[in-house]
């Protein structure tokens, strides 16, 4: 979400007449689009603001302008932190960095726009895309869950859905353009449209069924769905509409349900393995992710092998691992029983080594098989290759003369934990 409104934030500019320095010591206008979501981030938007006061100290008339969630979080205190950053602004409220750069930028008084004011949808902003043949489509902003470690509601707001026709609209207009991939995008992308009027009220496997129908769109991918609100009927969708990929993101956060409780995740370990094994009776040959947190306060040795056991069972195609990272203002932050730092490292590296034994195991077994690639550019480690990826979200490297947004079907030759190599379909044919 957070490099989707960086898209939009570019997009912005450019209609104002503010198109990409080549370096940063060139720049009228140092834009930072941030992420609060674990300290790290925080720490290295700190790195980066050093640098950029150090070119403002050299150049006066440089503006900085701090946008995103860690804005959010500290709009309170960023002037004070930071007196040479010129405007701040949240990331529901990313319009009125060109309101205010369209006003003259540093001659008008600096401002700070958050939350609080009234939020847009990104989607409504013109949009400067990487690639011509893939897209994010924004269909809700915030988050009406409370996960005890997570930052995302007190900065992005209650959740709002974006209503259908806007959606499939935009939609449209993007296969009009060439489009052939779109990724839908919420905090919690599989509750979307609960809250809409009751004239409009629909759920998320409608939309699935409304996108789906776009001629053009090959692929649709979402992210990130909460595995509380897979319902039924969103299930169906899954497996029925032809263009929805193989492929699944579905967080755990944790395997003990201990924890999960804590985490007030609202599910707990049977059930979510029983949702697992549901999705993959629907679809078939699905590709399952998570995203893992490790050290949560309070979490022994044996929560965390409750962990481990699930990451076991389910075997992950893949897998994000976080050592829990306490964010003020949020209920775990408060929580007594912090893990020590040297524990929590030592149970993401355990965890890790298992997460990519698994993986390693489940892209070996697509070795010989023939996949559809959506290929995307050169190969990053090898520039006689192309990189693509699979239906079910691996990454491809693979010799072949197609070109970028083109669909090709390549045959696997070997795999590692996160890519697998192969030739096109094509050419061992010929
Ligand atoms: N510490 C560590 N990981 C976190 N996440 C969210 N908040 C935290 C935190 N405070 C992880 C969750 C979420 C992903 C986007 O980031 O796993 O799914
Ligand atoms: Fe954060 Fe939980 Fe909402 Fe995801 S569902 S954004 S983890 S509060």
């Amino acid at each position: 979400m957070n490099a989707h409104d960086s898209e939009r934030i570019k997009g912005m500019l450019e209609e104002l007449g503010l198109g990409e320095a080549a370096d940063q010591a060139d720049a009228d206008v140092l834009v930072f689009n941030t992420c609060t979501i674990r300290e790290k981030p925080d720490q290295r938007f700190a790195a980066h603001l050093a640098q950029a006061r150090a070119l403002k100290d050299r150049k006066d008339e440089t503006v900085i302008a701090v946008g995103g969630c860690y804005a959010e979080a500290q709009r309170e205190r960023l002037f004070e932190l930071y007196p040479f950053v010129d405007v701040a602004f949240g990331p529901g409220t990313i319009p009125h960095l060109g309101d205010w750069l369209g006003a003259g930028g540093h001659n008008v008084a600096r401002g700070a726009f958050g939350i609080a004011e009234e939020r847009t949808f990104a989607g409504t902003l013109p949009m400067h895309r990487e690639r011509r043949f893939q897209a994010w489509i924004q269909v809700s902003m915030g988050c009406n869950s409370k996960c005890a470690y997570c930052i995302v509601p007190r900065v992005r707001g209650r959740e709002v859905s974006r209503r259908p026709g806007d959606i499939v609209a935009e939609v449209t207009r993007l296969a009009g353009e060439g489009v052939r991939e779109i990724t839908l995008l919420g905090q919690n992308v599989n509750s979307w449209g609960r809250d809409l009027a009751p004239d409009l009220r629909t759920d998320f496997g409608e939309l699935l069924r409304a996108t789906d129908a776009v001629t053009g769109i090959e692929r649709i991918r979402f992210t990130s769905p909460h595995p509380k609100d897979f319902r039924d009927p969103v299930i169906a969708a899954l497996a029925e509409c032809e263009a929805v990929c193989e492929h699944i993101h579905l967080p755990l956060q944790s395997g003990s349900n201990r924890i999960l409780k804590a985490m007030r995740r609202t599910y707990d370990r049977d059930r979510y393995l029983r949702l697992a094994e549901k999705l993959r009776h629907a679809i078939p040959d699905l590709a399952l992710g998570t995203d893992i947190i490790v050290g949560f306060p309070g979490e022994t040795e044996a929560d965390f092998a409750e962990t481990l056991a699930v990451v076991e069972e389910v075997r992950y195609d893949s897998a994000f691992t976080f050592v829990f990272s306490p964010r003020a203002g949020t209920e775990a932050a408060a929580l007594a029983d912090h893990v020590p730092e040297d524990v929590k490292r030592g149970r993401i590296e355990r965890l890790i080594e298992l997460v990519q034994r698994i993986a390693a195991e489940r892209n070996s077994e697509r070795v010989g098989r023939v996949e559809e690639v959506l290929v995307e550019g050169a190969s990053r480690t090898d520039s006689s290759l192309l990189r693509g990826r699979t239906r079910r979200n691996t990454t491809v490297n693979f010799a072949g003369a197609a070109g970028p947004g083109d669909l090709v079907d390549v045959r696997i030759e070997s795999a590692t934990s996160t890519t697998l190599k192969g030739t096109e379909a094509a050419l061992v044919a010929a």
